[in-house]
């Protein structure tokens, strides 16, 4: 996988910040049921402050894990059910986890099982597991950016689905072949506009890629991307990437 280095310009840190609130408008746009600030303020009122310790754990030992549930977040939140974080079950057997979208490359699971084990040891059955991936990107843009993103607060109150379908992803997740218009088109489609694409998009600066989601159709052609990132994932990435050398053990974010 090639690894993309975390910045600390600011403009990117503003795009982070802004794209995390957006993140939060469109879980709001929920018909079911009201987000609310200091949700967990009588049932749990360490649950954010648990959240973001075992979130500083995790960034410290590979800031790769701060960049994995800001993804994660975007890829729930056209739902904010936590169904992405569903194994396969007899009542739902190809759930969102095995969608092309998030199979192989979502990764951040296990931070999120240590921060619900934690939950679950002060305060059991109560957090939901959305809100947990919510809090979590929330702060992984606090530590990421070594704070220069401050806290902000976020609205919570999300409940966990029971069933998941790797359909779904493949509806409102667009590959990285994707043109702008299908971008737009996708966002759109979730009341998006074409800034609030481009300001998300800025959530690229961190984290890392498989070289297969993006050799074939822009490093390996003529492209104007410039020549020192190119060269840079030219080095890390094989012209035709195979299964066995698209990354995998050995190559973290943390090195
Ligand atoms: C606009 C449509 C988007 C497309 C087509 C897209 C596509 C991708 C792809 C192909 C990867 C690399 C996956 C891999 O091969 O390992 C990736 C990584 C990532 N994406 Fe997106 N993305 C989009 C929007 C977003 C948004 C809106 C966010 C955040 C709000 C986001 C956050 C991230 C992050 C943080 C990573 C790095 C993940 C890691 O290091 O594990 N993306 N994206």
């Amino acid at each position: 996988m090639a690894t993309a280095a975390t910045s600390s310009n600011m403009p990117v840190l503003a795009a982070l910040t802004t794209l995390l609130l957006l993140a939060v408008s469109s879980c709001h746009a929920s018909p079911y049921y009201p987000l609310e600030l200091g949700y967990y303020r009588y049932k749990s009122p360490q649950a954010e402050s648990i959240v973001k310790a075992v979130m500083e754990k995790a960034i410290g030992e590979n800031p790769g894990n701060g960049a994995a549930v800001i993804r994660m977040l975007f890829h729930d939140c056209f739902g904010c059910d936590a169904s992405v974080l569903l194994d396969p079950t007899p009542f739902s057997p190809t759930p969102e986890k095995l969608s092309p979208p998030n199979n192989p490359s979502l990764r951040g699971f296990e931070v999120i099982d240590a921060i619900k084990h934690a939950l679950e040891a002060a305060c059991p059955g109560i957090v939901s597991c959305a809100d947990i991936i919510a809090f979590a990107a929330r702060d992984a843009s606090f530590f990421l950016s070594a704070g220069k993103v401050g806290h902000f607060d976020m609205p919570a109150g999300r409940r966990d689905g029971t069933f998941s379908n790797a359909s779904e992803p493949l509806k409102f997740l667009v590959p990285p072949t994707s043109n702008l218009t299908t971008l737009v088109a996708s966002f759109a489609a979730k009341g998006m506009s074409p800034e609030d694409l481009v300001v998300l998009s800025g959530a690229h600066t961190v984290g890392r890629s498989h070289c297969s989601s993006f050799v074939s159709d822009r490093l390996d052609v003529p492209s104007d991307i410039n020549a020192g990132p190119a060269g840079f994932l030219k080095r890390r990435c094989p012209a035709k990437p195979t299964k066995e050398d698209d990354g995998g053990a050995g190559c973290c974010d943390a090195e």
